[in-house]
This record gives structure tokens, C-alpha cells and sequence, in this order.
């Protein structure tokens, strides 16, 4: 049986920083892998809403072609926003900023938004639409799988998941990235 593909440079820097911060909270690498085939396929300005050490945001920076793409990330807790800056320190296409997600508002329009910033609900829908492009990719993270519908999460139907996958100003689909794991990907129409 062979292994698993080497993690790109930028992503093992990401967890040698994680690792001295004794940060848990990143993404899991099969998302990882998801974020880098998405932000191949985007110029523009993407953004990462919750930054932790910089884990996903060195995915995202993984898969960049070129120069006509960059990654702005906005982390609460400035002790992991400023370990973050550490993996990105030399790179003028990644910016991290120690700041609610709010203040990245103005940034926009956005060709791909991570939004990671703790519970999935807490940046809903309405707001989400006016900052991302038309065309634009939207990543939630963080899912337990569900089959069949609606969605369901601990026994009751899964409103946010509801909405994401009906919102009719977007195109959006539910992927399992590993047997106990699902993201959701929305395209704005
Ligand atoms: C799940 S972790 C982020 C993991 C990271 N995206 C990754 O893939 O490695 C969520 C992070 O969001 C941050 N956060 C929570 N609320 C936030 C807010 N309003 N604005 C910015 N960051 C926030 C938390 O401090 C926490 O570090």
C-alpha cells in the first residue's frame, strides 16, 4: 500500500507553528486538499474568516497559480493571528490580520470565501451573498455527513445545512471529505 502524498511546504510550516502554539482547532487535511483544488481555480481576492495558526490558510496559498490571486485571513485571538503572520511573513499574496472577520466586510467581493470562524451559523447566509463575487466559491467546514433529506444533525433536521443547500442565490452541495466529515460548497449563481 503506498502513503499519503507529501503536505505541500507552506502547509508543514503551518504545522510547525501550530505545534509550538499547541493549537488543535485546524483543519483536517482532506479539507485542506479541497481548499487548495478550489483556490486553483480562483483569481481575485480570497478570504478565510477564523485563521487559527494558519493551517487552512496554507492550504488555500498551496493551491495559488500566479500572481492575480491573494488570501486575506482575519484571526479574533492575536496570539494565533500573530503565529500565523510567522508562515506568511515573506509573502506579499497572504495577508493575516488579528481582527474579527467583520473588519474584512470591505475587502470584497470575494472569489473564495473560507468561512471557519468557530460555529458554522455565526456568519449566515444574507451576509455572505453581498460579499462574495458572482461565481464566487463559499466553503463551510466542520459537518458530520447526513444522507438523504433534509439534512440532519444530532436527531433534528439541520437548518443551516437547509438553507445553504436551498438558498437560490447560490449552488450548493454537500461533500464528504472523509467517512466522518462533510463541508459544503456553494457557488454564487
Ligand atoms: C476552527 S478555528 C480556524 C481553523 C483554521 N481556519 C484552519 O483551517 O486551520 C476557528 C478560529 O476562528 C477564530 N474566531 C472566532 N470568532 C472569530 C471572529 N468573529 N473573527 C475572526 N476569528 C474568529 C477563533 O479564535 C479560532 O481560532
Amino acid at each position: 500500500m503506498s502513503s499519503w502524498p507529501d503536505l505541500p511546504d507552506v502547509v508543514n510550516r503551518a504545522f510547525d507553528v501550530t505545534r509550538r502554539a499547541g493549537y488543535v482547532s485546524f483543519c483536517r487535511n482532506e479539507t485542506g486538499r479541497l481548499l487548495a483544488t478550489l483556490a486553483s481555480t480562483r483569481d481575485g481576492v480570497m478570504a478565510e474568516f477564523g485563521t487559527g495558526t494558519g493551517v487552512g490558510t496554507a492550504w488555500l496559498r498551496s493551491g495559488v497559480r500566479g500572481e492575480k490571486a491573494s488570501i486575506v485571513t482575519a484571526e479574533l485571538d492575536p496570539a494565533l493571528a500573530s503565529a500565523a503572520s510567522e508562515i506568511f511573513a515573506d509573502d506579499p499574496q497572504v495577508e493575516v490580520t488579528a481582527a474579527d472577520w467583520s473588519t474584512l466586510r470591505d475587502r470584497g467581493p470575494f472569489s473564495l470565501l473560507f468561512l471557519d470562524a468557530g460555529q458554522p451559523g455565526e456568519v449566515d447566509v444574507d451576509t455572505v451573498a453581498d460579499l462574495v463575487e458572482d461565481g464566487g466559491i463559499v466553503v463551510l467546514d466542520d459537518f458530520l455527513p447526513s444522507h438523504g433529506w433534509p439534512p440532519m444533525a444530532g436527531g433534528r433536521v439541520d437548518n443551516l445545512r437547509q438553507r445553504w443547500l436551498t438558498d437560490e442565490r447560490f449552488t450548493a452541495v454537500e461533500v464528504m471529505v472523509a467517512p466522518d466529515a462533510a463541508t459544503i460548497i456553494a457557488t454564487k449563481r
